[in-house]
């Protein structure tokens, strides 16, 4: 919740509301936040997760935005195929975001295909989704590990690619007790993981202007 962001973080926040208050001619737009997520699944815990998450960036004031990877149908990456237009069209709703959060599963104490498919087609196509937002990167597990190990993974791939990331990523294990029954994240640590990534996010978005 918006009360329990670091209160540095909501003053740059502020700021950057203001500055782009008066640098709109006061039409501002509220910072756009991207949300991908690596499930697909029908009762997914990371789509969960991602619905906590946008309750609360909407709390913060931001306009959170499901980036849903079944939109673009990306067929699995070859390197004979002719770039589908739907790689294109990820990329510039990338793009047009101030900050995305990538949430995904842990396969194999690895990334999912379906994450790591469209990561890989839109990096053969430009670099203007990966230079304009800030990224961030959090994972739900059924069990205590909170997908550590696909986050290090996701990090490591977008860092290769010169994206900017912040520190804290949000690591969600032990799901089935860790939202309530309206959906709410309530477990700890979690909860005050995703307002720490929320407001360093947040603060970042800000100094960057
Ligand atoms: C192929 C496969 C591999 C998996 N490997 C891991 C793993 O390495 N670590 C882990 O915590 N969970 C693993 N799981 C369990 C997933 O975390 C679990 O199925 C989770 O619910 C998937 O995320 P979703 O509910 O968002 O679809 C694996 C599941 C599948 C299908």
């Amino acid at each position: 919740m918006l009360d329990r962001l670091a209160i540095n973080s909501i003053e740059i926040y502020q700021e950057f509301l203001i500055a782009k208050l008066i640098k709109s001619g006061f039409n501002m737009v509220a910072p756009k936040i991207g949300l991908i997520c690596g499930s697909l699944r029908k009762g997914s815990i990371n789509k969960a997760l991602e619905g906590a998450l946008v309750r609360r960036l909407e709390t913060a004031g931001t306009s959170a935005h499901i980036i849903d990877l079944n939109d673009f149908d990306l067929p699995l990456f070859h390197g004979d195929l002719k770039t589908p237009p739907n790689a294109a069209a990820l990329i510039k709703t990338m793009a047009d975001c101030d900050g995305i959060i990538i949430i995904s599963p842990e396969y194999n104490g690895g990334l999912p295909p379906l994450l790591k498919n469209a990561i890989d087609w839109t990096s053969t196509m430009g670099r203007e989704h990966l230079d304009g937002p800030i990224y961030a990167i959090a994972s739900c597990s059924p069990g205590p590990m909170s997908g550590i190990m696909v986050m290090r993974q996701i990090n490591y791939i977008l860092t290769r690619l010169h994206a900017e990331l912040i520190p804290v990523q949000l690591g969600c294990g032990n799901a089935e007790t860790a939202f309530d029954k309206k959906g709410h994240l309530i477990a700890q640590p979690a909860s005050d993981l995703a307002d720490k990534m929320i407001g360093q996010l947040l603060s970042r978005i800000a100094q960057k202007g």
